[in-house]
């Protein structure tokens, strides 16, 4: 199945110069979510995964299915102020914007295996802001997953090291 041309590109949202990639398109046909999300699961099958996380709001979107079929736990990483419990934080840079990501203190823990997953990588900043949330509660990420990946922003340079997976790319 061709799931890029499920993706609806709308070019300059939320400002001028940014070429917006919209996967409620693809979220609206259930043949190609339920793909997509195999093919996202495919290289951690027979590892065992114990907690899948994900960042504020599209990386819930991809991060909860893709627990599902992986059968492993998934913890939410939010933005600041939005978790109710004690959380460690890290700030970080986006594609347009910065802010503050936090996740559970007790979300992870020592050695405990990670998938990172989020439905975009831009400039890198909030997966590796995540990563390195999960770093510091002693969680050892196995793998970085992306639904989509802009790689004219080499945001994979700020992730050297790591097992880093993407389905569609620009
Ligand atoms: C988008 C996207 C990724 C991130 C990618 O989220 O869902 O999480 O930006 O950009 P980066 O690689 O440059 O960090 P956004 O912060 O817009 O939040 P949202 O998911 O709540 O819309």
């Amino acid at each position: 199945m061709d799931l890029k041309s499920k993706i609806r590109v709308i070019e300059d949202f939320p400002h001028e110069g940014i070429s917006f990639k919209d996967i409620t398109t693809l979220m609206q046909d259930g043949v190609a979510f339920k793909e997509a999300i195999k093919q996202m699961a495919e290289p951690f099958k027979g590892q065992h995964v114990d907690v899948v996380v994900g960042p504020e709001a599209r990386g819930f979107l991809i991060g909860t299915p893709l627990a599902y079929e992986l059968t492993s736990g998934f913890a939410p990483v939010r933005k600041s102020g939005k978790l109710p419990y004690e959380v460690v934080e890290a700030n970080y840079e986006l594609e347009y914007g910065k802010d503050t990501l936090q996740i559970h203190k007790d979300a992870i823990r020592p050695g405990d295996k990670v998938i990172v997953a989020d439905d975009l990588l831009a400039t890198g900043g909030t997966v590796k802001s995540t990563v390195d949330l999960v770093e510091e509660l002693g969680g050892e990420v196995i793998g970085v997953t992306f639904l989509i990946e802009l790689t004219y922003l080499n945001g994979k340079d700020k992730l050297t090291g790591y097992d880093i997976n993407s389905l569609i790319k620009y």
